[in-house]
């Protein structure tokens, strides 16, 4: 693997599932292949799993480990061409080559604005790191894809599911304030690559990019779109239409344990409770969040293994 921006960098989901599903039996198996090398992680924005997990991963594989908060260090500037006089001290193209330098990985966490979508569907950040960085670059969020999260989740159903065409639900859950869209977008690429029944549920003005969506069914009533569901995937984001707005925070979306029934219920953490989902779902024996957040370092691991065996 050349790198890890997106789904489509995988060469074979199933192969990568199976993979590691065995690296969790034997997470230090392969402790040789990292040493002497360095993982650099740079975060734009907030962490506790992606940055736990992630670290994890590449200690289980023998890497040292480097982490900058982007925001401490110098203000970055991304146009080409740019007078910088005004308040970025450092051009990505020379950020990016200086760290390389330093890494032979590089991970980076970068939010959208969600208020110019332009520039956050061009994912200039991200864009930026894997043009001018010399090593590969891996996506621990970006403006719109969170691909590690879309394999953990992927390993989570295939570990848990208990036929073989499981039904799988992601519903729209309100949220105080204006989400991104990248979890629910890697989330959608990723089971439209799985051998399951399908379906998304949001309230109207919530629908995601049609790209990224094509012909999944999409459903307004969140109580007849997760009926006899094996898995509903709970998630808040904006408005994709009217860009980065909440257009709805009606509670009844709100996931309730009568709703799921004997679904597993999913959501990638952080989570806001008795808003996105009842306690009584949290805290149920349904509810798989804390397994999912394992598994994040199981797919962050099996990414950077492939990515080593590749330098
Ligand atoms: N799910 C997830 O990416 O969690 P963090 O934002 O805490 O990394």
């Amino acid at each position: 693997m050349k790198k890890y921006t997106n789904i489509q960098d995988i060469e074979s989901i199933p192969e990568i599932i199976k993979e590691a599903i065995q690296l969790k039996q034997q997470p230090y198996q392969f402790e040789e292949i990292g040493q002497h090398k360095t993982l650099v992680m740079l975060f734009f924005n907030s962490s506790l799993r992606t940055r736990l997990s992630t670290e994890k991963a590449a200690k289980n594989l023998g890497m040292q480990v480097m982490i900058l908060h982007v925001n401490e260090a110098w203000n970055l500037e991304f146009e080409d061409g740019a007078i910088m006089n005004m308040n970025s001290a450092e051009h990505v193209k020379d950020a990016a080559q200086v760290i390389s330098q330093y890494a032979d990985v590089i991970a980076l966490r970068a939010f959208p604005t969600l208020k110019d979508k332009e520039k956050d569907i061009s994912e200039y950040v991200l864009n930026s790191f894997v043009k001018y960085a010399s090593v590969p670059v891996v996506n621990m969020e970006s403006a719109t894809a969170h691909p590690l999260q879309a394999l953990t989740d992927a390993i989570t159903i295939e570990e848990l599911k208990t036929k073989s065409r499981p039904k799988v639900v992601l519903s729209w859950a309100p949220h105080p304030k204006a989400l991104p869209h990248a979890v629910a977008n890697s989330f959608v690429q990723m089971m439209s690559e799985l051998e399951v029944d399908f379906s998304i549920t949001h309230p109207k003005g919530y629908e995601l990019d049609s790209e990224i969506t094509k012909e999944i069914p999409i459903h307004y009533n969140q109580e007849e779109a997760v009926k006899e569901a094996d898995f509903v995937y709970v998630k808040n984001w904006s408005s994709y239409a009217e860009y980065g707005e909440i257009v709805s925070q009606d509670s009844n979306w709100m996931l309730s344990k009568e709703r799921l029934g004997a679904a597993k219920f999913m959501h990638c953490l952080p989570v806001r409770r008795n808003v996105v989902v009842a306690d009584s779902v949290l805290d149920s024996e349904n509810s798989v969040v804390i397994a999912q957040a394992n598994n994040r370092t199981y797919a962050a691991q099996i990414v950077l293994k492939k990515i080593l065996e590749n330098l």
